[in-house]
């Protein structure tokens, strides 16, 4: 199998006076073009961490060993510099926040334009064109109203679809997705979620999506992968994980969502025999 990003037991410690405190233990994950693996475990478990270290996203206070392979090729030891080009070109990064992703005193449209503009030799009349195309790709309203906003006076959402817009604009070989919709309500949810799926099937792109949230997980994810504790505990498309995970955390989240759905059933057929 050709895969796109692969991590060979990767640790990550955090460096302290006399020791050094371990937060990725080992951890060894492989996604594949067009493929969309889920990275799913509890609050700081070490999803975040794991593809931090392999993307140059930590500092030196971490020790980042083991390997993280991109197209066959080692990212740890490449420069700052390297590993920024990487970002933002060959992998599009979508994090958990918007708005903490913004500058908050920068309009959208400049800050589209300096992404645009440190990845090709564009002159501002492109970068508008693309800016726009972009923004209307990302179904959004009023496109040139947009590029004049300040992040503040966008909503979650639309911050969201965005900073996927900016992610995905480079036809990235790799699209890393960090709990994409935690920030956000939940019919804004669904359609983000439809929006990365419908790039993933478009754009062919291997994908990373993270997540504690089973359901989300279950709508994009073709195989996941759960964390506990900076280890892999489980690994195995989303009816393994219903059916045979072994880990703990998984199971309560299993069983949490089995719990929502019976409910669910229960409401609709009462809703079923109110109408009939
Ligand atoms: N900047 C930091 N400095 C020190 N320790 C950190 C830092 N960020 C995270 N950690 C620790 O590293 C471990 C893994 O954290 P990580 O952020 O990867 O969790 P996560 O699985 O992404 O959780 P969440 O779902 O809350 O985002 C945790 O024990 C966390 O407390
Ligand atoms: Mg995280």
């Amino acid at each position: 199998m050709s895969t796109v990003l692969e991590l060979k037991n990767l640790q990550v410690g955090l460096r302290q006076r006399q020791s050094e405190t371990p937060l990725v233990k080992c951890v060894s994950f492989a996604v594949a073009p067009g493929e969309c693996l889920g990275i799913l475990g509890e609050s700081g478990s070490g999803k975040s961490m794991s593809v931090k270290a392999a993307m140059g996203l930590l500092d030196s206070s971490f020790h980042i060993s083991g390997s993280a392979l991109f197209q066959g090729e080692e990212l740890l030891g490449k420069s700052a510099e390297e590993l920024r080009r990487l970002r933002g070109g060959r992998v599009g990064i979508i994090l958990q926040n918007p708005m903490t992703c913004f500058d908050p005193i920068y309009r959208i449209g400049d800050q589209i334009a300096e992404t645009f503009a440190a990845h090709n030799s564009w002159d501002k009349a492109e970068i508008r064109t693309r800016s726009l195309s972009m923004l209307e790709k990302m179904r959004i309203r009023s496109p040139e109203e947009v590029l004049e906003k300040y992040p503040h006076q966008l909503s979650g959402g639309m911050l969201q679809r965005v900073m996927i817009g900016i992610a995905t604009a480079m036809a990235p070989e790799l699209l890393i997705a960090d709990e994409p919709t935690t920030a956000i309500d939940a019919i804004t949810q669904f359609e983000i979620l439809n929006e990365l799926l419908k790039i993933k099937h478009e754009q062919k792109v291997a994908m990373l999506f993270i997540s504690h949230d089973l359901n989300a997980i279950s709508k994009v994810a073709d195989r996941i992968v759960v964390l506990n504790q900076g280890q892999v505990v489980d690994e195995g498309d989303f009816h393994h994980i219903l059916y045979h995970a072994t880990d703990p955390y998984t199971r309560l989240l299993v069983e949490k969502r089995a719990a929502v759905m019976r409910q669910y059933r229960v409401v609709l057929k009462k809703a079923g025999a109110e109408h009939a």
